[in-house]
């Protein structure tokens, strides 16, 4: 086997949705080069929806591995998150992370790291992974001097509102249909209260117009704040209300950067990028 079709050895942390689809996809996409040694996740016991033999509830068994030396780490506790990436480059393995949390709240680290042990952290999947826009920047918008960039970059709020929307109901109702459908978590303040589009954000910003904040510096009004008045009045007038993520160069070079409820006209592209 050539160095070029030498397989990855992957040592995977979570389980869970995106896990699980991880694993399954992983033999049936013909480009990927790489396998799954272990699968380290909370509980052990668990009833899955999938099978694996190489299931281990001690992160060291994929940390301390030798013949491991990819970690993906997918798993929805950022702290814990955050010391896997850690312990991941200190022991000389390179990191993919869907965290958006965690890497959002530790970029100016992780780039850091980065760069001391020449590894790489890559974390394409934890911003709007299907679109996609990350690699986008990177490879296409890198040489351009970027003015501007907004989109609609929370799909769960997107889901409540059309809902709201299609179906005449109150923002609290479409939550708690969006939750039986799988398409909210159980807690959905992440989501509504514009946390999730803020880290999203965060990160964009980094790869836009390589502005490294805190995420919690990015102001927010989330769909939490609609009342039943602002749908009716919106629908009256063939507008929508959106949850937008939008970012701005100021003349001064600074960047404004919010996360916003909005009304919005329909047609508009989900993302634009303005030079
Ligand atoms: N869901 C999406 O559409 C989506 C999209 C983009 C990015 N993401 C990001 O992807 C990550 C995973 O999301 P998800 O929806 O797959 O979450 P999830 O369904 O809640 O699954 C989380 C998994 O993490 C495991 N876990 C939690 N803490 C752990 C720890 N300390 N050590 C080892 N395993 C641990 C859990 O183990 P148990 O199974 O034993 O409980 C579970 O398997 C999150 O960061 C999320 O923000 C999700």
């Amino acid at each position: 086997m050539t160095e070029q079709t030498k397989k990855l050895k992957i040592g995977l942390f979570g389980l869970g949705c995106v896990g699980q689809g991880f694993l399954e996809l992983l033999p049936k996409t013909f480009s990927s080069k790489g396998e799954i040694r272990k699968i380290c996740v909370r509980d052990i016991h668990k009833t899955r929806g999938v099978q694996f033999d190489g299931l281990t509830d001690k992160p060291e068994e994929i940390l301390n591995n030798p013949d491991i030396d990819v970690v993906v780490e997918l798993i929805d506790d950022a702290d814990a998150s955050w010391e896997i990436v850690q312990k991941a480059l200190n022991k000389g393995k390179s990191v993919v992370s869907a965290n958006k949390r965690m890497i959002a709240k530790h970029l100016a680290e992780i780039i850091e790291l980065q760069q001391q042990s020449g590894l790489s952290v890559l974390y394409e999947a934890a911003v709007c992974a299907s679109i996609p826009i990350i690699r986008n920047l990177e490879e296409y918008f890198s040489t351009d001097l970027l003015e501007s960039l907004q989109g609609i970059i929370n799909g769960s709020s997107n889901y409540i509102l059309s809902q709201a929307e299609k179906q005449g109901i109150g923002i609290s109702e479409a939550i708690h249909l969006a939750q039986k459908l799988g398409f909210a978590e159980a807690d959905p303040c992440l989501d509504i209260e514009g946390h999730d589009a803020a880290n999203k954000l965060c990160i964009l910003l980094a790869h836009a117009f390589g502005h490294i904040c805190n995420p919690e510096s990015i102001i927010r009004i989330g769909i939490d704040k609609i009342q039943t008045e602002d749908l009716t009045w919106a629908a009256e007038r063939d507008l929508r209300i959106k949850l937008l993520a939008k970012a701005n160069i100021q003349p001064d070079g600074s960047v404004q950067a919010y996360c916003f409820t909005t009304f919005y006209r329909f047609g508009a592209p989900a993302i634009r990028c303005k030079r």
